[in-house]
């Protein structure tokens, strides 16, 4: 069931909730392991990379049971310091084990994310970060072995870029060391709030996270608590998008419209209307939306790098050129190629796509290169008129829950076969 059969040219309508965000689950269920305990997690996203950190989990001895959207996890028992590599490749964001292990259990050992889907990913301020806490880190035969049997110890991380994964991994890396840590140019990402929150719920000491410098004093022990997982930006954004390229109105409640950063102002610029309330955003769409002139991906709360590819679909629809650059990862076009096949004109050089604005898009049979770029293809043949396939929507599934019957609900014409 890995292909999507849509048939496009239907304007999307109505509303839909924002489900829980993968960005904030993955962490927060990697953090249950503190707790020599049962930990309730409500608003879960049923998305592949949670059944991925599932399977982790079990696999180093919690309990999980999941009850449609909360997720229990009981880290009572004993807790394995080893991922093994086929649970570590299925997806890249495992690597926020590590921190959760070291500090759990003294030791882990997991191997390095491998492959290359969206251009390099090296792990290298998360090593910096837990080797300043005092783990003696090795590396033997693509695994990555790291020990600290008296506890690790506080310290001031400079991270030279703010990587959302480098600063959750010392969070949990620091919650329970001894002594007080600092992370200087920390990512400032609300998945970083919504992971102190969880923390601080538990009894750790954690302050100033959602901005540059986050401050944690380690505490001796945490206690299990019952946290609910802040809603996914990028899949709302998404939604929203959804309803822009297809000329509808959609709305996108249960939502803090604050963490949409510049999306709904863009989509502005482009023409839509954009009405927000406390917690929800809809947007109408232009007639013909128009081109925005350039927009650069940013850490928060800039332009997130994860809408970059469903935002290009919608400007390839918009009157003029826009140029999109590409600042947070080194290879995240490879989508533009599929989507050209609906008759998208896109150049891209490096890091830079120049966007030509065409009339309308036409059916085509396509292949989603990877999580959010295939969502940008989806996108692409909701707008076109008559029936277009979008295989590799296993891909699509690691972040997007259900998207058939999530845009289904939308009037989108969208079935799953194989
Ligand atoms: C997280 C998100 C992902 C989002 C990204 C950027 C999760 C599960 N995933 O990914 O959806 O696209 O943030 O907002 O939360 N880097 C290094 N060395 C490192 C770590 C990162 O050079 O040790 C670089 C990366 O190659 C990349 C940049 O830093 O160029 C940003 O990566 P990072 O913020 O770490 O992204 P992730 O945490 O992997």
């Amino acid at each position: 069931m890995n292909t999507l059969l849509i048939r496009g040219g239907r304007p999307l309508y109505g509303e839909l909730r924002c489900p829980g965000a993968k960005n904030s689950a993955l962490p927060v269920l990697a953090a249950s392991l503190l707790v020599p305990g049962e930990t309730v997690i409500e608003g879960v996203p049923a998305i592949a990379d949670v059944e991925s950190s599932v399977r982790i989990l079990r696999h180093l001895g919690a309990i999980c049971t999941l009850r449609g959207n909360e997720l229990s996890v009981d880290a009572g028992g004993e807790i394995a310091g080893a991922v093994p590599e086929e649970l570590m490749r299925e997806m890249r964001s495992s690597f926020i084990f590590l921190g959760a292990l070291l500090s759990r259990t003294g030791r882990a050992e997991i191997s390095a994310p491998g492959g290359c889907e969206i251009g390099q990913r090296p792990v290298d301020l998360h090593l910096y970060a837990i080797e300043r806490l005092g783990a003696k880190i090795t590396h033997e035969a693509g695994v990555i072995r790291c020990e600290a049997p008296s506890g690790l110890t506080g310290a001031t991380l400079h991270l030279s870029f703010p990587s959302v994964g480098a600063t959750e991994n010392a969070m949990l890396a620091a919650v329970l060391a001894k002594g007080e840590t600092n992370i200087e140019n920390a990512a400032r990402e609300p998945e970083i709030s919504d992971l102190a929150d969880f923390l601080n719920a538990m009894g750790a000491d954690v302050r100033g996270a959602g901005g540059s410098s986050v401050r944690i004093r380690g505490v001796t022990r945490l206690r299990p608590t019952r946290h609910k997982i802040i809603p996914d930006r990028i899949a709302a954004a998404t939604f929203l998008l959804a309803g822009a390229i297809t000329g509808g109105s959609v709305r996108v409640t249960d939502l803090i419209p604050g963490h949409l950063g510049p999306v709904p102002e863009l989509l502005e610029r482009t023409g839509c209307r954009i009405l927000t309330d406390e917690t929800s955003v809809a947007v109408t769409a232009a007639k013909r939306p128009t081109s925005v002139g350039t927009v650069r991906t940013m850490p928060y709360p800039g332009f997130p790098t994860d809408i970059q590819a469903p935002f290009t679909a919608m400007l390839g629809l918009s009157k003029g050129t826009s140029v999109m650059i590409e600042t947070i990862f080194e290879s995240r076009y490879k989508y533009v190629a599929e989507l050209t096949r609906f008759g998208a004109k896109i150049r891209t050089d490096a890091r830079t796509a120049v966007i030509e604005g065409v009339d309308r898009y036409h059916p085509a049979c396509a292949e989603s290169p990877d999580l959010r770029g295939g969502a940008a293809l989806v996108l692409a043949a909701l707008a076109a008129a008559g029936e277009s396939r979008v295989s590799g929507a296993r891909l699509i599934d690691r972040g997007y829950e259900h998207i058939e019957t999530t845009l289904g609900a939308l009037g989108a014409d969208i079935r799953r076969m194989d």
